[in-house]
């Protein structure tokens, strides 16, 4: 089932011998907790005899995973549910159920707005969905789910549709007890839901025993994590995970700064499978702007964190999130978020123009930043970043990297992967090497966003035996 979702002519020949059985599309926008939630969604429809369908087009169950975490997502989302309403009119049969932080943010009012929408599941009723599409089938009586248990996360760990063998993302902890005061999360996901450490590790030994060589632990505030019996935190369950035979790559995301302390930083610096790579959003080098995004850090204390995993992990390569524009940002204030980049010399950014958002502190403000200044600062910021990584990733020329192979390029020549600092790299020369595969690589260039390598030999392969390549 999971390997379905781009395989298109086997998707068709099992429809063809299964006629009868009834399938399941999702369509997801946002966030990696979203991604996974959707083949949560797809594993708990196969429990019920779903396939999964390869276009919205033939599935008999529609589920729109949504994302409000800007107002562009969300518009995406409506757009886009116009589109299937207008196929629904010729297929009656057809369930449509949105799903998601728009789900969760909108509830009755999504009802309202889309006739076609046959049902509405919020981000903490997952669970749920099997019983609401039976009772949505049944009843046609348009029922919302969008409650959150307060205690623990209901979950399932055999019910995920994995789509890739040899690397897996587990939620560990839901939602986010902080309040950015621009940030609709806190509403759209609940407050924080953590699961069980020892629940965590028995998933993990059985997704390792299945071949997964990477895993990645998500969470909204993935480092706030404690175990709702015992109280352990991340270090522990890091050092845990780091015990299991033939777990290669670990890494989490993402963190909050304010929940960085030092036995984190050790647990990563002893770990030989924790990689040497964090995403650590800033939002603002501003002390002001940070102060009134409720960010619960001050720029020293964000950039003297940043020296402390610096000194413990050398190497270790940072990526953030940035906001622009927010209201009452100055040009000074802007100046200082550009001045954080080159102190700390990011691998990689995500920036973002400020989104008021339903329900969220700043969207009552006014001190609005003009839009067309909001975007030329988005724009300075991506070229002043872009110019810095094309600087660091030139100046790894000659270096070696343990890439693990990802994929290929549609001629198949040029397979591309990710080395333990999170670099995008393309190696040609080994056409045809499985996704999943160790090689060694030397870097014959530096672009801004990603390197160009030769291979040295393969290490080891997740799938095969290990054998190696000629350099
Ligand atoms: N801790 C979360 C953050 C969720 S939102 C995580 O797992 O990544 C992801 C990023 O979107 C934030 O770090 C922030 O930079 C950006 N963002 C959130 N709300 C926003 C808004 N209202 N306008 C613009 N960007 C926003
Ligand atoms: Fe959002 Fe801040 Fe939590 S950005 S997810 S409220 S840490």
């Amino acid at each position: 089932m999971a390997a379905l979702k781009n395989d298109p002519v086997h998707e068709d020949s099992i429809r063809s011998m299964e006629p009868d059985r009834r399938t399941v599309f999702v369509e997801t926008w946002g966030c990696q907790m979203n991604e996974l939630d959707s083949r949560r969604f797809v594993g708990l429809m196969a429990r019920e005899g779903y396939l999964e369908a390869a276009s919205p087009d033939d599935a008999d169950l529609v589920l729109l995973n949504t994302c409000s975490v800007r107002d562009r997502a969300e518009q995406k989302v409506y757009d886009y549910l116009g589109r299937i309403a207008a196929r629904k009119r010729v297929r009656p049969g057809l369930l449509l159920g949105v799903c998601g932080c728009v789900a969760q943010q909108e509830g009755e009012e999504i009802l309202r707005r889309s006739p076609a929408v046959d049902f509405v599941l919020g981000t903490g009723r997952i669970e749920l969905l099997p019983s609401i599409v039976r009772r949505a089938e049944k009843e046609r009586d348009r029922p919302i789910e969008v409650g959150f248990d307060m205690d623990e996360v209901a979950y399932t760990p055999g019910a995920v549709a994995r789509t890739l063998a040899h690397r897996a993302s587990i939620t560990i902890i839901e939602g986010c007890n902080k309040n950015c005061t621009f940030c609709v999360v806190p509403t759209t996901r609940g407050r924080e839901r953590n699961r069980r450490l020892t629940e965590i590790v028995d998933e993990s030994r059985r997704l390792v025993g299945e071949g997964v060589v990477e895993i990645e632990l998500l969470g909204q505030t993935v480092n706030a994590y404690s175990d709702p019996a015992t109280g352990e935190r991340l270090p522990t369950l890091l050092r845990a995970l780091s015990g299991i035979a033939g777990l290669r790559r670990l890494r989490f995301v993402t963190s909050h700064p304010r929940d960085f302390d030092d036995d984190l930083i050790a647990a990563m610096a002893e770990s030989a499978v924790v990689c040497p790579a964090l995403h650590l959003p800033f939002q603002s080098g501003s002390d002001r702007i940070l102060g009134r995004m409720k960010r619960q850090y001050t720029r020293g204390e964000y950039l003297d964190l940043v020296g402390r995993l610096r000194s413990a992990i050398p190497g270790i390569a940072m990526s953030t999130d940035i906001i622009v524009g927010f209201p009452g940002e100055t040009d000074e204030d802007f100046a200082a978020t550009i001045s954080v980049l080159d102190e700390v010399r990011f691998s990689s950014i995500f920036c973002f123009t400020y989104s008021p958002r339903p329900r969220t502190a700043a969207a009552r403000w006014d001190q609005d930043v003009p839009v067309r200044v909001a975007q030329e600062r988005l724009a300075l910021l991506n070229d002043h970043q872009q110019a810095l990584q094309l600087q660091a990733n030139e100046a790894l020329v000659g270096k070696v990297l343990e890439v693990l192979v990802e994929g290929s390029d549609r001629t198949g020549q040029r397979v591309s992967g990710r080395s333990p600092f999170n670099h995008l790299v393309h190696i040609d020369g080994i056409p045809g090497t499985a996704s999943g595969t160790f090689v060694m690589a030397v870097v014959e260039k530096g672009l801004a966003n990603s390197l160009v390598a030769r291979p040295l030999r393969r290490v080891r392969s997740a799938d095969a035996g290990g054998t190696d390549l000629a350099s």
